[in-house]
């Protein structure tokens, strides 16, 4: 079936949508504007007081309840958990929105031994798409899965071993991480070819969210000059909004998103071989770490 000719079916209203990172910035006016909407929205948080706050604020502005459940991205264990909790207690999602990311500006390693900021904007919507979606394939309804990348993603030099070999932090781990999502979604996409769920990328826009850092001098004026230039975050929510459900994005798969529209990708700075690499790459590691058996 070719993309005119897919019947545009998909309704938001009701349907449950999980965001990880909707307790601020941009995955909070996503939740926001997608309660509104009248979906079924789960906010999976690593804090639960920040959390709280803002399902009520959600919950009072727009009548409709919000659910939160407990997620640390930096931690395949809490991963494995938030995923028990969520299939169990709620059930499949129909749309999976992996918006939490981070930018570190000092080299950190998580609990399970890798770089912070690939841990949590890389391997972790790996591990969390790769334990729900056997779940959506077997449902068989129609499913999205919407990867929030950033436009950061052209600056990142690809490195075979995601820089487990040397000291990745900053702006070369943030843009890596962007990057190998995008690899990671579109490589997805080929394999989800013939079913009824896509998978599709997202930049939202500048926005002078807490992703930033703010403790140093250099950091400060950039991030004064980030703001003027900003979108608000509720403004870069629409385009995760968009992607999320609109009917326009029924069957459309692989893309990457960008001011409400499928933007080309620096293609140059693509290839097949190093997308197939990645995704053999990742497995092992999660294979050496006994994550995926
Ligand atoms: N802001 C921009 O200019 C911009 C531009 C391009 C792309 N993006 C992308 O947009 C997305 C949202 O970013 P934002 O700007 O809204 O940033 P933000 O305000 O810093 O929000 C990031 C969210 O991720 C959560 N998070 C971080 N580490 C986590 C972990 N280990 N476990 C669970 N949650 C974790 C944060 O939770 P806590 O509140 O607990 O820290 C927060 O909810 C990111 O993917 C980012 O890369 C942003």
């Amino acid at each position: 079936m070719s993309e005119t000719t897919i019947e545009k079916t998909f309704d938001i209203d009701g349907s449950l949508v999980v965001i990880t990172g909707g307790n601020t910035g941009i995955g909070k006016e996503t939740a926001r504007k997608l309660s509104w909407a009248g979906a079924s929205v789960l906010i999976a948080c690593r804090n639960l007081e920040k959390a709280s706050s803002a399902k009520k604020d959600i919950e009072t502005e727009t009548g409709n309840p919000v659910k939160v459940l407990q997620l640390d991205l930096s931690s395949f264990e809490s991963i494995k958990n938030f995923t028990n909790r969520l299939i169990g207690q709620y059930g499949i999602p129909d749309v999976l929105i992996n918006n939490a990311a981070i930018y570190s500006r000092k080299h950190i390693k998580s609990k399970d031994g890798i770089e912070m900021t690939m841990a949590v904007n890389y391997y972790a919507p790996f591990y969390l798409t790769s334990l729900i979606l056997p779940h959506m394939l077997e449902l068989n309804n129609e499913a999205r899965i919407i990867n929030v990348s950033s436009d950061a993603y052209s600056f990142g030099k690809y490195i075979p071993d995601l820089g487990k070999s040397r000291e990745l932090k900053g702006f070369s781990a943030y843009a890596l991480s962007k990057r190998a999502l995008m690899y990671y979604s579109f490589d997805l996409a080929e394999k989800l070819l013939n079913t009824n769920i896509t998978i599709n990328c997202v930049h939202p826009g500048h926005s002078a969210t807490g992703i930033w850092p703010s403790d140093t001098w250099y950091w400060k004026i950039t991030k004064a000059f980030i703001s003027i230039n900003a979108d608000p975050a509720s403004y870069a929510a629409e385009n995760i909004v968009f992607a999320a459900s609109s009917p326009d994005m029924c069957g459309i798969s692989g893309k990457y998103l960008s001011n409400l529209e499928i933007c080309n990708t620096k293609d140059n700075i693509f290839n097949a071989a190093e997308q197939k690499q990645l995704w053999d790459f990742t497995l092992c590691e999660l294979e050496e770490l006994g994550i995926l058996k």
